[in-house]
């Protein structure tokens, strides 16, 4: 089973890198190491097509296959959430519990894991990703979160490492960008310990130099190895920014959530005070969209804050989160159509990249379109 999987991700991620040179289709594949200079740049002349989780939207979050299709379909950045497990390595998964994205409550022998803990201000109960090693995580198979998204492709692919989304990135036959999040900083420092005294930002900077990350951004170093690296934790970036280069952003929430390490406020990490500070550590904010554009009570826009402007008046980017297709997700003013949604956030309130999970759909707004930002 595993061997079967190993040879069907290779596949995978070879057709996704062959279809994703388009016309240079019968340029050989190249690896970590290879002829780098053949391959066709990141884009950018235009807001970043960042694929959230993979291409979630059609395949379970944050698995292999995701990742090759979202590459197949043109994403400039794929993105992760990066979590710890039990005995210290880090692997792509977004929750803190394995319940709503893999079969672990099908899983007799796990059982007895179930637990509460507290999680950023509530107490959560699940199967916690921290109290299993990475042997185990790996016999799990993950599924799609929602019940409106296609399950045809639940119970086949493995939880992946961080290491191991870096490799699909960089088997592209083409540069593509990677996004990765210190995920719940606060949570793994607290359940992880590693045997060097590390901690979890120690770690994963690490990874990232081990394969080759650092570089201002647009410097030739970092379109070598685009990354942008992301958190919600202000203490988490500013200790990142003392172990890399490589360009950060700042996540922000909805309104109404604390951050998880300082316990700021919305409207304390929005000030334009604080936003003078972050800007010494970060190069760019990704906002949750509704705190830039706040959704009236019946599902229509209300007006714009001025958060975008106090971010481009600092020199920041804005790559807000998250884009999807499903109608339940789309305002009315889109009139149910998600490139409505895209023309409205690129060209009007004018973003530096989006998170999206779909991000098929963008690529095909972004070219039928070619609006670009330069
Ligand atoms: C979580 O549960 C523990 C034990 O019942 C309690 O002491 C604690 O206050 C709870 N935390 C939250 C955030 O509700
Ligand atoms: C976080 O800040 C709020 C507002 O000041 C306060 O009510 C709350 O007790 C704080 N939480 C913690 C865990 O310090």
């Amino acid at each position: 089973m595993a061997y079967l999987w190993a040879k069907m991700t290779a596949l995978l991620v070879a057709v996704a890198a062959l279809a994703a040179g388009g016309g240079a289709a019968a340029r050989p594949l190249v690896g970590a190491g290879g002829a780098w200079e053949d391959r066709a740049p990141l884009q950018t002349s235009r807001p970043f097509n960042i694929a959230h989780r993979g291409s979630n939207g059609e395949l379970p979050e944050e698995t292999a296959a995701a990742y090759a299709r979202a590459i197949d379909e043109g994403a400039d950045f794929i993105e992760a959430d990066v979590e710890a497990t039990k005995d210290g390595h880090l692997v792509c998964f977004h929750d803190t519990t394995l319940d709503d994205t893999t079969d672990v409550a099908d899983r007799p022998e796990f059982a007895g894991r179930r637990r509460t803990l507290e999680v950023q201000w509530a107490n959560v109960t699940g199967y916690f990703i921290t109290d299993f090693t990475l042997a185990e995580l790996k016999t799990l198979r993950a599924k799609q979160r929602w019940d409106f998204r296609d399950k045809s492709h639940n119970g086949f692919s493995p939880i992946i490492t961080f290491e191991e989304f870096i490799n699909i990135a960089l088997s592209a036959n083409r540069v593509v960008g990677i996004y990765p999040e210190m995920k719940n900083p606060v949570f793994m420092n607290k359940h992880v310990r590693w045997a060097d005294g590390k901690k979890y930002e120690d770690k994963f900077i690490a990874t990232l130099k081990k394969y080759g990350y650092g570089g201002r951004y647009l410097s030739p170093a970092w379109r070598a190895r685009p990354v942008f690296v992301q958190s919600f934790a202000p203490t988490s970036l500013v200790r990142a920014a003392g172990l890399t280069d490589s360009p950060l952003v700042f996540l922000i929430d909805d309104v109404a959530v604390r951050t998880e390490d300082t316990n700021q406020s919305y409207d304390d990490i929005t000030s334009g005070e604080y936003l003078d500070y972050m800007k010494k550590y970060v190069v760019g904010i990704g906002p949750w969209k509704d705190t830039v554009v706040p959704p009236t009570k019946d599902n229509r826009l209300a007006t714009p804050t001025d958060l975008v402007a106090m971010a481009h008046a600092r020199g920041l980017q804005v790559h807000p989160y998250t884009y999807r297709n499903e109608n339940k997700f789309l305002h009315f003013n889109f009139r149910q159509d998600p490139y409505a949604e895209y023309d409205y956030w690129i060209n009007g309130v004018g973003v530096d990249g989006l998170f999206t999970d779909f991000p098929a759909s963008l690529r095909r707004f972004q070219e039928w379109t070619t609006k670009k930002k330069d």
